[in-house]
């Protein structure tokens, strides 16, 4: 069925994607579900959690993350709001997962910074805003917990500022703190918005709204708070604090938000005004230029892959950010890395771990695809030109242990257990030049990533693996003329040279002098930290 332009890019414009970034324990998972209880999605907050647990119980391998009390897998989550077609991208929030996160973010086109109000900006919270600051992400600051004793608002803005070195301009500002927290005022609306608990935050807090020059505000507040909340607005609007959209879609200004999602104090204003900050889909880089996304033809990008989610059907979805174009079920699409054509026939769109199949999508939406194993990360599908999208690299591992079988006759499920889950991303494995398949060798960019895969291989394939730990701590993939690997390992007998999954020649290295070295001393080769998956024609025999 066609479409004409008018209603295509009404469609495209009506999409909102983005993924919530912040250090573990701000609030991720509690702002999540309450975004979805203010989207209509759900209807009593605490579902999510306690579906995710129930199924933790279901699905083995997630086992771990329920063990550990951490979210290892991403997954996304659809709503309607106000007419908004929302794609809320969620991503671990444990640091050995950054990966993962990295690429999720490629597939997003703005982040909500969240930040605990008691502890400001943590590591977890620098890396990721690094990462969005690397792709221009549009950043949306909600500064968490503050019905908590936690820093003072200024204090708060003036981190932000100087640790992540972004300015900020307060849209809301929370009015009393701790046990005292009232509520939000509306600095664009210039209404002050008054909470009330209701049903310790699984339904929808009450909410007053009143405007700044209302005379029964002064005696809603209490004169003190009402004297401050004057006083710090006179501080704010004196001090220029003006939004500029255009620096805020370049991502060189934040909006920041305040309020408590535990409680849904400052959730509803937050999603009023996210809707109508947060950009449509934006045209996007691919190798031969940008592509806008109401083009008239359907592409877009793999950005993850995941096996076994429900282990009753062993199946393996690719999750797929539409780029341009409509999407609809049954179509064929080129497959541009092998040049074959796919027949894209169950998508999927997703709440939370519920999967619905779709009849149609357009630029902006993720979609799940059926995959029997032709799609790997960071491939592109067009129905019109051949593109490819740019911005998924794969970054070198930073921790390397060699794989032992406990049964030396469960080598082909290791295989195979190792191949689908290297596809997956979620490790890289490198093969001795030697050795061959023998004992192949793991790199992960956090050790975490090693539990969880000797979990899956044991409850997913039935291998059980033991690792030898590896002292290597660098590899570089090499490229340049008169590459030979085994000069090189003659140069240090701590540096080995392995090949990745895809056949390229990667170098291993136990410390950074070792790195240093070889890099002074072979100018005629790079070497280099992050690369691409094998694009067309270069694709792994
Ligand atoms: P994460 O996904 O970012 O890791 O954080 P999560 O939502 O799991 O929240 C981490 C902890 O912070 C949870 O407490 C959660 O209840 C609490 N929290 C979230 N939002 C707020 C808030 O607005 N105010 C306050 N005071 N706390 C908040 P927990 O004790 O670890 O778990 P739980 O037993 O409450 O679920």
């Amino acid at each position: 069925m066609s479409i004409s332009a008018e209603r295509l890019q009404a469609c495209v414009g009506s999409r909102r994607t983005f993924a919530i970034i912040s250090h573990p324990d701000a609030g991720k998972t509690t702002l999540t579900e309450k975004l979805l209880l203010y989207g209509g999605a759900i209807h009593l907050a605490g579902s999510v959690k306690a579906k995710r647990a129930r199924r933790a119980a279901l699905s083995d391998w997630m086992e771990i993350e329920r063990e550990r009390g951490i979210s290892v897998t991403t997954s996304v989550m659809q709503f309607v709001y106000q007419g908004i077609h929302i794609n809320l991208l969620d991503t671990p929030g444990h640091n050995d997962f950054s990966e993962d996160t990295y690429r999720t973010l490629a597939a997003a086109d703005c982040a909500v910074m969240l930040i605990d109000s008691v502890k400001g900006v943590e590591p977890q919270t620098i890396k990721l805003f690094q990462v969005c600051r690397l792709r221009q992400i549009p950043i949306v600051t909600f500064i968490n917990k503050m019905d908590a004793f936690g820093r003072e608002p200024m204090d708060l803005l003036d981190e932000i500022e100087k640790v992540l070195g972004i300015p900020t301009t307060a849209a809301s500002w929370p009015v009393g703190s701790g046990p005292n927290f009232q509520g939000v005022f509306d600095r664009w609306s210039r209404t002050f918005r008054h909470f009330e608990k209701a049903d310790a935050g699984s339904r929808r807090a009450p909410m007053t709204v009143t405007s700044i020059d209302d005379p029964g505000l002064r005696q809603a507040l209490g004169a003190s708070w009402h004297d401050r909340l004057l006083e710090e607005m006179d501080l704010l609007d004196g001090a220029g604090d003006l939004f500029d959209r255009e620096r805020f879609l370049a991502g060189q200004v934040t909006p920041v938000f305040f309020g408590s999602a535990m409680n849904n104090f400052g959730v509803e204003p937050f999603l009023e005004h996210f809707v109508e900050l947060a950009p449509a889909p934006r045209g996007r880089r691919t190798e031969s230029g940008l592509i806008e996304p109401a083009s008239p033809f359907f592409s877009g990008f793999v950005f993850k892959i995941q096996a076994n989610m429900d282990r009753n059907h062993r199946d393996r979805i690719a999750f797929f950010r539409i780029c341009s174009g409509r999407f609809e079920r049954g179509m064929e699409a080129l497959h541009v890395r092998t040049g074959r054509t796919l027949t894209l026939s169950r998508p999927l769109m997703f709440l939370a771990q519920e999967r619905t199949v779709i009849e149609e999508a357009y630029a902006g939406d993720i979609v799940g695809l059926w995959d029997a194993g032709a799609l790997r990360i960071g491939d592109s599908l067009s129905t019109g030109q051949p593109v490819e999208y740019e911005g998924i690299p794969r970054f070198s591992p930073e921790h390397f242990v060699r794989v032992r079988l406990a049964d030396p006759t469960r080598r082909k499920q290791l295989q195979k257990g190792l191949d689908e889950l290297s596809e997956e991303g979620a490790v890289q494995i490198f093969q001795d030049r030697q050795r061959l398949a023998r004992d192949p060798i793991l790199g992960a960019v956090g050790t975490l990533q090693f539990d969880v895969i000797k979990h899956r291989l044991k409850f997913e394939y039935n291998v059980d693996v033991l690792y030898d730990a590896l002292s290597f701590q660098y590899a570089r993939w090499v490229e340049g003329p008169g590459f030979d690997p085994a000069a090189l390992e003659r140069q240090s007998w701590t540096t080995s040279c392995v090949l990745d999954a895809e056949g390229r020649p990667v170098v291993l290295f136990e410390n950074e002098w070792n790195l240093r070295r070889a890099v002074d001393d072979n100018p005629q080769l790079s070497f280099i930290a992050s690369v691409q998956p094998a694009r067309r024609g270069r694709a792994a025999s």
